[in-house]
């Protein structure tokens, strides 16, 4: 039977585990990558592991969310890491370089090769064709110190991909036709392959564009074969010897199938507040806008940038919108600044931001009170744009424009004729802002402000486990609860003592004190407990607080790895009655607990209180219970190097 492009890369890389759908797989890692509002939190881990040097074949840190430097805490960052990859043997994209995909794609995305990123959108560098995944910042640290990643062996989807998109219909509307009809829980536990003839027509950034937003899909990753398509783009990056040819067998076999007629598809966007809320941009009729941001991880290219700046020229911008762009990387800054794109776009009215993430993480730029705002980003939650009621429409860089010009959603087809960007057959080429390794890393002293704070460490779980329930909260309860972000809290990611104190802050004020004035705590969630994001300081935090055990009724699946990761051992109820059994104050122990856990599934737990006993279970495979027993993954790993 033949193989599919995802089996192939998987089984050049299999560590351990057997290639079945929904087994336990642990993969070699190629290259990792880091930004810095996750990157400071992964290198004090890889720093605590006591590896000398990265062990991967690359390994980037790039600095592109945090970029605001109001106070002395991102400044700070962006200093220790730089320190530590020069210490380490890690390449450094200094801030004003770029967003760490685009640079990847340009600089550093090889085909066939696995990444590991601490960024969801790390996905990206499918649209070269790597095997590219978004992780935890430990299991990045675990990565670069030479350990495996390991994940559920994905089921397969291939997108087959027939005709050629028409003329003003762009790759961001392909990845929205996919949303729209996959939604964002379409993608979980699957790898999106995009085959067919239609894959022929589209460039490597375009590609890119649909492999990073199917980061919404809730999908493992997504990619795209490596063919003369991806040989002509690492050409034009002087890269061409990094070009392997990377295809599917032509008998290969998949899990499920969508085709997608290209030719069909029509300008698109998503409504707020959800990536799958799309809709035809023909169909809203003309909604006011307020603002346009075009920019962000999935389109800022070179030919989406080109593009608008070909829309916008000789043209001014609505008298009614503001309308903010931030160029990917420098290398597409600078061109743009270098054939008079950029003059164009300065001239039709546009406020040209660094080439950050920026507005996409909420660092500045956020709309008026009850806005629309029209963005080529990736995400429309509500509260995102750092407007609460802000209603934001995820679009193309040429819908985007036609709405700048007109003040008005609009469809880009009424602009008149449409003019394609060829790709230059030479990008400008200046590597300067990405800082190589040090050539002698002894002589190199890792700098460390007053915000950078050790790393915390776990104990060993113990032979008793005695817990005060130090919080019951009910179902649904996100990792926004349980660890809040916001421009306050951001800048304290390196600074786990600092940023511990608003764990639950906005739940229950008293919470960081009260588990500060315990020895040993639980939290007793209700169901779907850690729902959101991937943020690991939401069980990071609460470790430092002295938080053991999180009894739920059931988990989001990313917080109970990262639970596990970081020694906090994650029980659910057997019978979901005995929730009832538990208040808050109460005291639960459970006794025999490394001996119970090698046992089976369930262990006993006591209410000291009230004199209860109740069955849990655990749930863990043999690997997360020797990850718990030693207080998680990054003393299980150093014992393993031992
Ligand atoms: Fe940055 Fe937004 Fe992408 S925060 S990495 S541009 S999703």
């Amino acid at each position: 039977m033949g193989k599919n492009l995802t089996r192939k890369i998987i089984a050049e890389h299999l560590v351990s585990g057997e290639m079945k759908t929904g087994s336990e797989i642990a993969i070699r890692i190629d290259q990792t990558l880091t930004q810095d509002a996750t990157g400071t939190m992964a290198y004090l881990q890889f720093e605590a592991m006591g590896v000398p040097q990265v062990q991967t074949e690359l390994s980037v840190s790039y600095i592109d969310h945090n970029t605001l430097q109001s106070g002395f805490e991102n400044a700070d960052d962006h200093r220790f890491l730089q320190s530590v990859a020069a210490k380490y043997g890690i390449y450094f994209s200094r801030p004003g370089n770029g967003i760490c995909h685009q640079v990847h794609l340009e600089r550093f995305g090889v085909p066939g090769k696995t990444l590991l990123g601490s960024d969801s959108h790390t996905p990206t560098g499918g649209g070269i064709g790597m095997l590219a995944m978004g992780a935890g910042g430990l299991d990045v640290a675990v990565a670069m110190g030479g350990g495996p990643f390991y994940l559920t062996m994905p089921k397969v989807v291939k997108v087959e991909l027939q005709g050629e998109l028409q003329p003003w219909v762009s790759a961001k509307d392909v990845i929205l036709e996919v949303l729209r009809r996959l939604s964002v829980k379409g993608g979980v536990g699957k790898v999106i392959e995009y085959t067919g003839p239609g894959v022929k027509s589209l460039t490597v950034p375009e590609r890119a564009t649909i492999t990073n937003m199917g980061a919404e899909l809730g999908a493992t990753t997504s990619v795209f074969p490596s063919d003369e398509i991806t040989r002509a783009f690492l050409k034009a990056q002087d890269r061409e010897d990094q070009w392997t040819e990377l295809l599917p067998d032509a008998d290969a076999t998949y899990d499920e199938e969508v085709i997608i007629d290209l030719d069909k598809l029509e300008p698109l966007v998503a409504a707020p507040h959800s990536p799958d809320a799309v809709e035809t941009v023909s169909s809203l009729g003309h909604i006011k806008v307020d603002q346009v941001a075009i920019g962000s991880c999935t389109n800022s290219s070179y030919a989406d940038l080109m593009q608008v700046a070909n829309i916008l020229r000789g043209k001014k911008v609505n008298d009614q919108v503001s309308l903010v762009i931030s160029p990917g990387s420098k290398q597409v800054f600078e061109m743009l600044a270098r054939n008079g794109a950029l003059g164009d776009l300065i001239a039709a009215g546009a406020r040209i931001l660094e080439a950050t993430c920026g507005p996409c993480i909420g660092m500045g730029q956020s709309p008026p009170s009850g806005a629309v705002s029209v963005r080529t980003f990736n995400r429309n939650f509500p509260g995102r744009s750092g407007t609460a009621d802000a209603g934001v429409y995820l679009a193309s860089p040429e819908v985007a424009a036609a709405s700048a010009l007109t003040g008005k959603l609009a469809d880009p087809r009424t602009l008149g004729e449409y003019k394609p960007v060829e790709l230059p057959e030479k990008f400008l080429i200046d590597d300067s802002m990405i800082i190589a390794p040090a050539k002698d890393p002894d002589a190199v002293e890792v700098v460390r402000g007053p915000n950078i704070k050790p790393l915390p460490v776990n104990e060993e779980l113990p032979e008793t486990l005695t817990v005060d329930v130090l919080l019951k909260v009910e179902d649904n309860i996100t990792t926004d609860h349980i660890m809040p972000a916001g421009a306050k809290i951001l800048p304290l990611r390196s600074n786990i003592p600092a940023i511990s104190e608003y764990v639950f802050s906005g739940v229950d004020a008293e919470f960081s004190t009260r588990a500060k004035d315990s020895k040993a705590g639980i939290v007793v969630g209700g169901h779907n407990y850690g729902q959101g994001s991937s943020r690991e300081h939401a069980a990071l935090a609460p470790m430092y607080l002295g938080v053991k055990a999180l009894l739920a009724k059931s988990f989001a699946r990313i917080h109970r790895a990262n639970l596990v990761n970081f020694g906090i051992l994650p029980l659910t109820f057997v019978k979901e009655e005995d929730y009832e059994k538990i208040s808050q104050g109460d005291v639960l122990e459970i006794t025999n607990l490394r001996q119970q856990l090698e046992r089976g599934d369930e262990l006993t737990v006591a209410n000291r209180n009230s004199g209860a006993t109740f069955t849990v279970e655990h749930g863990l495979t043999a690997r997360q219970i020797a990850i718990i027993k030693d207080g998680g993954l990054l003393n299980h790993t150093k014992k393993q190097n031992q």
